[in-house]
């Protein structure tokens, strides 16, 4: 185990009917607010105005920001960030997916910064400073709510890189289950493979002695496989939206990964298949993951196995450390068949023909990966076994 120092301010509010903190959360920060938002969800779903109703009870000076998309764009950000500079805005209000809170969080830091957004995202410049903001989360996948990470895409570039700082943490995120009940069954789908993956690139790392990480990853997925095909089944079910919710927040927040460093390889090579086409960030996980398992099997079986037994039951006994390993990976792709996640590229509509320009987006920053540094030829090969 590597030292580590954990920190994480923001706060997590989490329940049945936990909206009304807005009030008290939101005073301590100020009256001109910014409220994001995304596609219109939480306008038919009656949150919109449950939230509005929250912020006028403070009299606060709402603003708006709407249309953020699914794999938010810069263009957006700029926007928010020119209504804070514009408006004097003290505080953002971010109702939505992860999608919207990363586009808050962009927003929090560009207000903040004397030159283009693009800069933050690129690490040309580094966001020491920003708006303070807060989350109420409407679907469980991301870890965003909980995190200090922010996604944006350059769609004009087909460019979508990850970025972080301490100074986007939430200041607080309220997490009620009841309003993830709407989230469809292909996007609660999608939240799934997401938390799943992120204990993935935790778990597969080269570090020794991490015993309760290992069992606190492995309870992670046992969890949420236990609970998704049941979730899947009754979207509208209190617990099981609660439990999903919870996995989600937890296995992106820090908590998974004190004192090692994981691979995340597959994230940066699916940021590159979504920048391209647009396509949901936890449905590309479950198409490369697999892919990415296999082509890096042999770097360290063992750490396969355990997972194959540990959590998908395999039985080890009269098979080496790779055959138990690889029947995990068929389990896990089982798994992941039957409660509906895509499987190929083709599923998406998506062929061989932009391979190269997406193994260039995926390498634009050289080779990658801590389990496992990949180059060009290694990605290439993820793409074309996924196709
Ligand atoms: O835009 P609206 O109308 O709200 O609809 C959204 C959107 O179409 C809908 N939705 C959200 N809550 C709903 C709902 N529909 C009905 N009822 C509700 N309660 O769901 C769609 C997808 O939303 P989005 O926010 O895009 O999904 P998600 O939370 O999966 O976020 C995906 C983005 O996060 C990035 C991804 O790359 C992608 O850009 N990631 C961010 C991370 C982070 N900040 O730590 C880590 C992740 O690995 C990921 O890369
Ligand atoms: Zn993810």
């Amino acid at each position: 185990m590597q030292n580590f120092t954990y920190w994480n301010p923001t706060k997590l509010i989490f329940g049945k009917n936990q909206l009304e903190q807005l009030k008290t959360e939101v005073t301590r920060y100020g009256k001109k607010v910014l409220l994001v938002y995304g596609g219109g969800s939480i306008k038919k779903n009656g949150l919109y105005d449950q939230v509005n109703s929250n912020l006028k009870d403070i009299e606060a000076e709402i603003f708006e920001l709407s249309g953020v998309e699914p794999n938010p764009r810069i263009a957006t950000a700029r926007k928010g960030i020119e209504i804070c500079k514009n408006e004097g805005i003290e505080f953002i209000l971010a109702v939505g997916g992860g999608s919207v809170i990363d586009c808050t969080k962009l927003i929090a830091a560009g207000a903040k910064y004397n030159g283009d957004a693009w800069d933050i995202v690129t690490k040309k410049a580094f966001a020491t400073e920003a708006l303070p903001f807060g989350t109420v989360l409407t679907l469980a996948a991301t870890g965003s709510e909980m995190n200090p990470n922010s996604v944006i895409t350059n769609w004009e570039t087909n460019e979508k890189y990850g970025w972080a700082s301490p100074a986007v943490y939430p200041k607080f995120s309220i997490l009620d289950p009841t309003n993830t009940f709407t989230v469809p069954k292909d996007q609660t789908i999608n939240g799934i493979v997401d938390m799943m993956s992120h204990t993935f690139e935790h778990y597969f790392h080269l570090e020794e002695n991490t015993l309760l990480q290992d069992r606190m990853c492995e309870g992670l997925l046992l969890t949420v496989m236990e609970t998704a095909p049941k979730l899947l089944e009754d979207l509208e079910n209190y617990e099981h939206r609660a439990t999903i919710l919870y996995n989600g927040t937890i296995a992106l927040n820090g908590m998974l990964s004190m004192g090692f460093n994981g691979d995340w390889a597959t994230h940066n090579i699916e940021h590159a298949v979504s920048a391209i086409y647009d396509i949901p960030h936890g449905g590309g996980l479950a198409i490369l993951f697999l892919n990415w398992m296999k082509h890096n099997l042999k770097v360290k079986p063992e750490r396969f196995k355990q997972l194959a037994v540990r959590v998908f039951g395999v039985n080890p006994e009269g098979k080496s450390a790779e055959e138990a390993g690889l029947e995990g990976i068929e389990k896990l792709r089982e798994f992941w068949s039957s409660i509906g996640a895509p499987a190929r590229l083709a599923d998406y509509g998506i062929d061989d023909s932009k391979i190269e320009l997406m193994a260039d987006k995926a390498m634009s920053n050289g080779e990658f990966g801590k389990f496992k540094k990949l180059n060009r030829e290694d990605v290439i090969a993820i793409y074309r076994a996924s196709l």
